[in-house]
């Protein structure tokens, strides 16, 4: 069992595939080995990791605009600085993620044309707005937090292109967690305004991580079979409690509030209790229709076709081109 689902019973989807090579498939996941682009596979399994690769090669390249609107008004030169850097590194983890997920056969032209249109999802929580700089630094220690939990676990998982990624990007998510941290205590142990200010943007945000993790483990579609094949490490209702095991004491630490009056960890069960944070919310969002959703895909359309002349160029080298006379 992992959380609430079953996984005793035989995966869908595969029932097209030879029963021998699909026995000894699952059999070196149950070994821990790692599964590589020229190894045989399951079609059902190439779907589902390219799937869950691709999401997440958006997320990050999405996940850069909220943060990234702030850099032109980042309280002094320091914080500009490490901002800047940050928002770098989170487009380099797409990059990473987008050459991952072409091992499994997709174009990354393709997988940006379907972001473009619409057709792709990205996380939730990048459908949100920035509104101040106290929402850049809930973004930075807490969203972060939430994708460590998530991205350490599956650094553990079974396609070797994607688990390389992930080790990699966790460890300047570690730092980016830091930074976002250093930004919260600021504010925290500032001025009254600079508090009510945090605490406003933890409101805000709340809910949206909470989401982050994606929906209980009864609603999840794709849970039962991630588990199984070890693309996924732990459900989404586990990763949603080890994050607040992990965050929730540090948030009241520093003296704010959870905007949740029913938040609290059950002694007999050891697990958080918490309210419905409306789940219409969190698929209204990842369907397109957040706050958010059509700004953030305008944004990167604009850039797609800011950067067209350059793709061109080194796709196809002009031969008119004359060599510069000095
Ligand atoms: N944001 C957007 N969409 C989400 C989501 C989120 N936070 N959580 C779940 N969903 C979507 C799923 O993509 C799926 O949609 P699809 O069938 O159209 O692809 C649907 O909701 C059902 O969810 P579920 O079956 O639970 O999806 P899942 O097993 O893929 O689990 C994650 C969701 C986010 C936990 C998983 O995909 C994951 O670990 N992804 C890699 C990390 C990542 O993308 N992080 C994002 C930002 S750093």
């Amino acid at each position: 069992m992992y959380g609430n689902l079953s996984i005793a019973e035989p995966v869908r989807g595969v029932e097209q595939e030879d029963p021998e090579k699909l026995a000894e498939f699952e059999e070196r996941i149950a070994r821990g080995e790692k599964i590589e682009p020229h190894d045989w596979m399951p079609r059902e399994y190439r779907r589902q990791v390219l799937r869950m690769i691709e999401q997440h090669a958006h997320s990050e390249i999405i996940g850069a605009l909220p943060e990234g609107t702030w850099i032109t008004r980042a309280p002094g030169f320091r914080r500009k600085l490490a901002l800047m850097a940050k928002v770098q590194d989170e487009v380099g983890h797409a990059q990473l993620l987008y050459s991952a997920a072409e091992t499994l056969g997709k174009p990354r032209e393709q997988m940006i044309n379907d972001l473009l249109s619409g057709k792709a999802k990205y996380s939730n929580v990048f459908n949100y707005p920035a509104l101040t700089w106290a929402d850049t630094a809930i973004i930075a220690w807490l969203i972060d937090a939430g994708a460590i939990i998530n991205q350490t676990l599956n650094a553990k998982g079974s396609y070797g292109p994607y688990a390389r990624a992930l080790e990699r990007i966790c460890k300047e998510e570690a730092f980016h967690l830091k930074y976002g941290y250093d930004n919260v205590v600021t504010l925290a142990s500032g001025t009254p305004r600079q508090r009510q200010m945090l605490q406003e943007a933890l409101n805000r945000w709340w809910k949206p991580i909470m989401h982050f993790f994606g929906p209980p483990d009864h609603m999840s579609v794709h849970s039962e079979k991630l588990l199984r094949w070890k693309v996924k490490m732990a459900s989404n209702d586990e990763m949603r409690q080890m994050f607040l095991d992990a965050y929730v004491p540090k948030i009241w630490e520093l003296g704010l509030t959870i905007p949740d009056p029913n938040l609290r960890k059950n002694p007999e069960t050891g697990r958080w209790e918490y309210s419905d944070p409306d789940w219409d919310e969190f698929w209204r969002v990842i369907n397109g229709n957040g706050p958010c959703n059509r700004e953030r895909l305008a944004v990167r359309r604009m850039a797609d076709e800011l950067g067209a002349w350059v793709r061109r160029a080194l796709l196809k080298p002009d031969h008119r081109y004359v060599e510069p006379l000095f």
